[in-house]
């Protein structure tokens, strides 16, 4: 299969990696060979593609035609389309397509924070998980968000970033799934150097796999997981 590695960013190797690792050591303790993985909100399939080319079954839900006809070209350009599923709907739409209590893990990557209601998206999630199904979530965190947009110069929306209340970070995610019965099994903090490197500095031999090194080994590390532009949480029905 095509090595999609280093066409990728360190901070999306990082998750793919972290979440390959994850998903392992899950279907490992459950003595599974094999998941029905859900990505919700995949769209183009940037997180599908490269865990489909690491062996994973996944289907994509998402609302727009448009990027499901995206991710089609993705995965039949990767070699990929028995690896990949395409289906059009959203997180309300999941029970009615999978059936309750019939998927074993739920990726949902960078669509919870644009969700009029998270909690009911979770919800939604939960009532398609099986009893000891598991749930990867990657969330934008407000406060670097807010420092980025400024950064780039951009104050106006930086302000408005900052009033958005709704808007999740580690605490708050953490807060919103424990509180609906969720079990939380690992934090990490995504992006936290990697996305203030300019590219320029990964030109040169080992400078990719050096940054991929040091996001990993600063990830669970609560200063910079705070600082972190992402957090993705693992976490479990039981
Ligand atoms: C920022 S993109 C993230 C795509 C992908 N998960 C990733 O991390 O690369 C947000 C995606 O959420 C989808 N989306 C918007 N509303 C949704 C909903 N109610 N349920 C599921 N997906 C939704 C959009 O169509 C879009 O593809």
């Amino acid at each position: 299969m095509p090595d999609t590695r280093r066409s990728r960013s360190v901070a999306q190797t990082f998750v793919t990696d972290l979440l390959d690792g994850q998903l392992e050591q899950w279907l490992t303790e459950d003595g599974r060979a094999g998941a029905s993985v859900v990505d919700i909100g995949g769209g183009t399939g940037g997180l599908a593609v490269p865990l489909a080319a690491r062996g994973h079954m996944i289907t994509v839900v998402d609302p727009s035609p448009d990027a499901l006809a995206a991710l089609q070209r993705r995965a039949a350009e990767a070699d990929l389309t028995d690896y990949i599923t395409g289906i059009q709907g959203d997180t309300s739409d999941l029970v009615d397509l999978f059936g309750p209590g019939s998927v074993d893990v739920v990726l949902c990557h960078r669509v919870l924070e644009y969700l009029p209601d998270p909690g009911q998206a979770l919800t939604d999630i939960a009532a398609v998980l099986s009893s000891q199904g598991a749930l990867s979530l990657l969330v934008a965190q407000r406060h670097p968000v807010v420092l980025s947009q400024a950064v780039s110069g951009d104050f106006a929306l930086a302000r408005r970033t900052w009033a958005d209340e709704r808007l999740l970070d580690r605490a708050r995610v953490v807060d919103l799934l424990t509180g609906a019965g969720w079990v939380v099994q690992a934090v990490h903090g995504i992006g936290a150097v990697s996305e203030h490197v300019p590219e320029r500095h990964l030109e040169g031999p080992d400078r990719f796999t050096e940054l991929l090194a040091l996001e990993h080994e600063i990830s669970q590390d609560p200063t910079f997981a705070s600082l972190a532009p992402w957090v993705h949480v693992f976490a479990t029905r039981g």
